[in-house]
């Protein structure tokens, strides 16, 4: 109860305000876990860039383990990581990717680069974090470029495993879009993309209407809803047919679908958004 009532007053704040009281009650209710574990003790301060909550080690761990079960990552895969915030997906690429296998993460947020460049790039040189001006209502609103005019700071066909968890999550349509075609140019013919986002059906919509949903999505406009019509990419849901169109119509394929994760049961993986894996073919017929 308490947390609804904190939830709803911090929603009245700007978004970056906002996101920062929201990561100081993350923090604050972590700490019991961070002074009885010291694995956990060295976790960025969800005060200084939110990515949510959880134990930030333990979820870098399970996405590793999806991006090889689902995205063929080898210890030799170059990686792309968008959106990658604090380094969570990264951190346990570290020990994981050979001398030179090539990791490259970009953010909009200059603190969640400096984080990984401080916390991570001292341990590997060979990784490379990029800041991205780039403009979102959520993140960055004084970002110098839209999403939709980024050119991702990597050459054509270079990546072999691209990722982007709890990004699309914050994107309109039209800047998912770009996002894809931007991943395809830089995906190595047959690369992988592994993605999250929220998707929703006819049967997923009745279940946000029944109050099954973890987010208390409402409708917004071409199909999607959001959780705040003030500030759209707090969190937003696409349906599922536009995420898939948006997909093939950059030339990717979704060989497998979707896999529904926890915030909108039945779920068919551990995780907490649905999960997307998109191919790019060997060879474009
Ligand atoms: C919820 S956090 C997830 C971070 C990281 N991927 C993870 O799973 O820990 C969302 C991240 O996306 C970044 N972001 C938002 N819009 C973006 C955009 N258009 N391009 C790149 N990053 C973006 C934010 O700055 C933030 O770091």
């Amino acid at each position: 109860m308490a947390s609804i009532i904190f939830r709803r007053a911090v929603s009245l704040f700007p978004p970056a305000v906002r996101r920062a009281a929201s990561g100081a009650y993350l923090d604050l209710v972590s700490l019991p876990a961070r002074v009885a574990n010291p694995d956990r003790r060295q976790e960025p301060w969800q005060t200084i860039h939110n990515v949510g909550g959880g134990d930030f080690a333990a979820a870098g761990r399970e996405n590793l383990e999806l991006l090889k079960t689902y995205a063929g990552l080898t210890t030799s895969s170059s990686v792309l990581d968008i959106g990658c915030g604090t380094g969570r997906m990264a951190a346990p690429l570290v020990d994981f990717l050979d001398p030179n296998a090539g990791y490259v993460g970009f953010d909009i947020s200059r603190s969640a680069i400096e984080t990984c460049k401080r916390r991570i790039g001292s341990k590997r040189t060979d990784f490379r974090f990029v800041h991205v001006d780039v403009r979102n209502r959520e993140y960055r609103s004084s970002g110098a470029i839209e999403e939709t005019e980024l050119t991702f700071p990597v050459a054509d066909n270079q990546i072999d495993v691209a990722l982007a968890t709890s990004v699309f999550s914050h994107m309109t349509l039209e800047s998912i879009g770009h996002y894809l075609a931007e991943t395809h140019r830089v995906l190595k013919p047959g690369g992988r993309f592994m993605f999250t986002a929220f998707a929703l059906t006819d049967q997923r919509e009745a279940g946000i209407q029944a109050g099954r949903a973890a987010l208390d999505f409402k409708p917004w406009k071409d199909g999607s809803m959001v959780v705040d019509p003030n500030s759209p990419e707090r969190a937003i849901a696409h349906r599922l047919e536009a995420l898939e169109a948006a997909v093939s119509t950059v030339g990717l394929r979704l060989p497998d679908g979707v896999r529904y994760g926890g915030w909108l049961p039945p779920t068919a993986y551990p995780g907490g958004q649905d999960l997307f894996v998109a191919v790019k073919p060997a060879s474009q017929a």
